[in-house]
């Protein structure tokens, strides 16, 4: 291997920058070729390659996004636009790739070594936490950070007005965000895609809490739970406890932006470097993830399919937290 392409798709999260910088530094290390990939594989159909020089990853660790941005390509997911794509990379004589994103953006890369042969590494890049062979994605730790530190604050006003938050937090069929950041923030109760929660049920629990005093209630709601939407629950709540006074909070891409946490730097820059490392050793079609403080690598069509579960003694220290 001697020119490797890096990109990033999908949602960003906060480290992919981390992730970049680390990749290409160890690349020179090995006195390897770098190129960066712009707007994932858009760009890589659109030609919009560039041969990184060490000015390019400066001062970018620190910086929340990615500098090489991204995207979420229809194109790559036809024949054609992959064919364009490789050809691109061939005409550029890259001859490796590594990929940071979600289940989508590593579900092209193994798509993309299965066509054309081209070793792919990839990389666990979502706030969404939603890959297995990792103990936590590149991003996750900053948006429970983030969305902690929003929900302190809603905390504030809510006790202030004794007032009921239903705040609606990212991770589009996943509650690990939800569970992180409702622990985190003593919420009454945590509902997540996984799980369908009864109203009645939420309902009691939110009459029992009034009974013992505490007037301001926090229920974090994952997005695309089986339960409905932050607006849709707090709507039907509200039948069943009309004196209480209702808000909904969606915090949205907040959570996406920011500068890294130490974990998520820590993370990304353990596999930035593993990446480049693992391809020169001839690991391909895996992605690169940490656990128990470990580099392991797993094949990508495990570590997008093999559904990461939540971990039910955090949802069972939940429960006893908000009784
Ligand atoms: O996958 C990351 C994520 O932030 C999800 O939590 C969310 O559902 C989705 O991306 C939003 O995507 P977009 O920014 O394209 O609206």
């Amino acid at each position: 291997i001697k020119k490797i392409g890096v990109l990033t798709s999908g949602g960003d999260a906060p480290g992919m920058n981390a992730a970049i910088r680390a990749a290409v530094r160890t690349g020179f290390y090995y006195n390897l070729e770098m190129y960066g990939i712009y707007r994932g594989y858009e760009g890589m159909i659109q030609n919009d390659i560039k041969k990184l020089n060490s000015l390019n990853i400066t001062h970018i660790l620190e910086r929340g996004g990615t500098f090489l941005k991204s995207a979420r390509s229809e194109e790559f997911k036809t024949t054609e636009g992959r064919k364009k794509a490789y050809t691109n990379l061939k005409n550029h004589g890259i001859d490796a790739l590594i990929v940071i994103g979600g289940d989508g953006s590593l579900t092209g890369a193994h798509l993309f070594f299965q066509e054309y042969g081209i070793p792919a590494m990839g990389l666990p890049g979502t706030i969404d936490n939603d890959l297995s062979g990792t103990d936590s994605t590149i991003g996750f730790d900053t948006a429970c950070n983030t969305a902690i530190e929003a929900i302190d604050k809603i905390r504030d006003t809510a006790t202030s007005h004794d007032r009921l938050f239903f705040v609606e937090v990212m991770g589009r069929d996943a509650g690990f965000i939800a569970i992180n950041a409702g622990i985190g923030s003593a919420a009454a109760a945590i509902l997540i895609p996984e799980n369908k929660t009864p109203i009645e049920s939420l309902v009691e629990k939110l009459k029992s809490r009034t009974k013992a005093m505490k007037t301001s209630n926090i229920v974090i709601v994952a997005e695309g739970g089986k339960s409905g939407s932050a607006q849709e629950i707090a709507d039907k709540v509200k039948k069943y406890l009309p004196y209480y006074d209702i808000k909904v909070t969606i915090l949205g891409h907040l959570q996406r932006g920011g500068a890294p946490t130490s974990f998520d730097r820590l993370l990304a820059s353990k596999l930035g470097v593993a990446a480049v490392e693992g391809l020169m050793q001839g690991k391909y079609d895996v992605m690169a993830g940490l656990i128990n403080h470990k580099v392991v690598f797993t094949p990508i069509v495990k570590a997008i399919v093999d559904d990461k579960k939540v971990d039910e003694d955090d949802l069972r220290v939940a429960n006893i937290l908000s009784t």
